[in-house]
C-alpha cells in the first residue's frame, strides 16, 4: 500500500514514520512517499525516515519526490500537512493583528484567515491531482486551518477527513490521569475545529468527568491554559484554543514584545534538522516533542487504519455537520466523535450545546463560511467581511485595515492578489 505525505519535508515527518512503523500490522505500508517543494528538507527527512523503518524492520521503501503527481499516483492514502509561506508567513499572521489589539494566532482569528486564504488553493490542486491519479484515496488534512480546508476540499467532491491532535491529546491525559488505556475513554468533544469543549470523559462507557474536576481539575485547567475554578464551573475541559477567546487582551499584552511562535519553531526546526542530517540518528528525537502535535501520529495512523479497513470505531474529526450541531448549516464542518467507516466517517449524535458554547461555535461557523468564500473567490471586501464576521475582530475599522495589511503581506501566496 502506497502512504503519500504531501509537506514530507516537515520536521513532523519522523512522528509519523514513528506510527507507521508502530502499527505496522495494521497499515501495511509498502511504499511511503514523502513530497516537498524543498529538496534539502526532503533529503535529511527522508534519510531519518529510511533509517527509522529499517531499524524498526520494517520493509516500506521510502521514495522523495518534488513532483506532485508522481508522488500521489495510485496512493491509497494522501496526508496533507503543509504550511504555505513557512514559519516566515506565519510570523506575519502572529504580529500584524496585534497592530489593531487583535489576536496574533496562526489559526485563530486574522491570523487564520490569512492561514485560510493562502492555503485553500494549495490544498484544492493537490486533491484534484489525487482524484485524477488516485480516485479511491482518502485525504487525511492535518493543513490548517483544519475546519476551513476541509470544508474546502468537501464542498469540492473530493474523499476528504480532517484532522488535529487536540482530542487525542485530551484523551491520553486523561488516561494517564485514570491510569486506564486509552482505548478504554470515549471524549464527548464538540464544537469547531479549534474551538471544541470535551463535555463528557467515558471510561468503559460511564462518564468521569465529574470525578476528573473534582480531583484533577488543577491538571485540566493548566492544558487549557485557563483558570482552574473557571474549569470547574465550566464543567467541561476547553480546547486550548479558547483561551485566545476567553482570555483574548491577555494574550494579546503577552503578545506584545514576546518572541513569536514562529520564531520559536524556526529555531527548533534548525536544531532538528541538523539532527536528522546525522546518519546515525535512527529514531525520532526527544526535541520533536517541544513542536505542538503531539499524538499527532498516532491519530493519523489510526485514523488511516479505520478508513482503509472500516473497523468502524469512533474518533474524533472533521466532518460534514449533517444535524450533530442542529443550529449549524448541515454541511458545516464540525470537529466530532465519528464513526469511521470505509465510506468515511459518520458523526456521532452531540448532546444539545449549552448555550455558553453553541453562541461561539455559530459565530465562528459563519466566520469560517466567509474565510472559504474569499480563500475561493478572493478580493479584499470578502477578506474584511470575513473578519467583520470573526468574534475576535468584528469591528469595521481593524476588518477593513487587517483585510487591506494581511493582503499586501501575503500577496505572493495569493493567487487572486
Ligand atoms: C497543535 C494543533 C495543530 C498545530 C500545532 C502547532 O498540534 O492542533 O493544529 O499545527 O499545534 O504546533 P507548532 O509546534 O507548529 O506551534
Ligand atoms: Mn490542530
Amino acid at each position: 500500500m502506497k502512504l503519500t505525505v504531501i509537506g514530507g519535508g516537515s520536521t513532523y515527518t519522523p512522528e509519523l514514520v514513528d506510527g507507521i512503523a508502530r502499527e505496522r500490522a495494521a497499515l501495511p505500508v509498502s511504499e511511503l512517499v514523502l513530497a516537498d517543494p524543498d529538496a534539502r528538507r526532503l533529503e535529511l527527512v527522508g534519510g531519518l525516515a529510511a533509517r527509522m523503518l529499517a531499524r524498526a524492520g520494517h520493509p516500506a521503501k521510502v521514495v522523495t519526490t518534488g513532483d506532485l503527481d508522481e508522488a500521489v499516483d495510485g496512493a491509497a492514502v494522501v496526508l496533507v500537512q503543509l504550511r504555505v509561506g513557512g514559519q516566515a508567513a506565519r510570523r506575519v499572521d502572529e504580529t500584524l493583528p496585534l497592530e489593531c489589539g487583535c489576536v496574533g494566532q496562526e489559526t485563530t482569528g486574522a491570523g487564520g484567515l490569512a492561514k485560510a486564504l493562502r492555503t485553500v488553493p494549495v490544498v484544492l490542486d493537490i486533491a484534484e491531482r489525487v482524484a485524477a491519479r488516485a480516485p479511491d484515496a482518502w485525504i487525511i488534512d492535518f493543513t490548517n486551518p483544519v475546519g476551513i480546508v476541509t470544508r474546502a476540499l468537501l464542498d469540492a467532491g473530493h474523499r476528504a477527513v480532517g484532522l488535529c491532535n487536540v482530542a487525542i491529546g485530551v484523551q491520553r491525559r486523561a488516561a494517564a490521569l485514570l491510569d486506564a488505556a486509552p482505548e478504554r475513554i470515549a471524549l464527548g468533544h464538540a464544537g469547531l475545529n479549534h474551538l471544541t469543549w470535551v463535555r463528557s470523559i467515558a471510561l468503559d462507557g460511564r462518564d468521569v468527568l465529574p470525578e476528573l474536576l473534582e480531583r484533577h481539575a488543577g491538571e485540566l485547567a493548566a492544558m487549557a491554559g485557563l483558570p482552574e475554578p473557571f474549569v470547574r464551573r465550566l464543567g467541561a475541559v476547553p480546547s486550548y484554543y479558547l483561551r485566545y477567546f476567553y482570555e483574548h487582551d491577555r494574550v494579546v499584552r503577552e503578545q506584545r514584545g514576546a518572541p513569536t511562535r514562529a520564531e520559536e519553531v524556526a529555531a527548533l526546526e534548525r536544531d532538528l534538522l541538523a539532527m536528522y542530517a546525522d546518519p546515525a540518528l535512527d529514531t525520532k528525537p526527544a526535541r520533536l516533542e517541544e513542536r505542538g502535535g503531539a499524538y499527532y501520529s498516532e491519530a493519523a495512523v489510526q485514523l488511516a487504519v479505520s478508513l482503509l479497513t472500516g473497523r468502524g470505531d469512533v474518533q474524533v474529526v472533521n466532518v460534514r455537520n449533517n444535524g450533530a450541531l442542529p443550529f449549524l448549516d448541515d454541511r458545516a464542518v464540525v470537529e466530532v466523535p465519528a464513526r469511521i467507516t470505509s465510506s468515511g466517517p459518520v458523526p456521532l449524535p452531540v448532546p444539545p450545546l449549552e448555550p455558553l458554547f453553541s453562541g461561539l461555535v455559530a459565530h465562528v461557523s459563519g466566520y469560517e463560511e466567509l474565510a472559504l468564500d474569499a480563500a475561493l473567490r478572493g478580493g479584499v471586501e470578502r477578506v474584511a467581511d470575513a473578519l467583520l464576521a470573526h468574534p475576535l475582530v468584528g469591528q469595521l475599522e481593524f476588518a477593513d485595515r487587517l483585510a487591506r495589511d494581511l493582503v499586501a503581506a501575503n500577496r505572493a501566496h495569493l493567487p487572486w492578489a
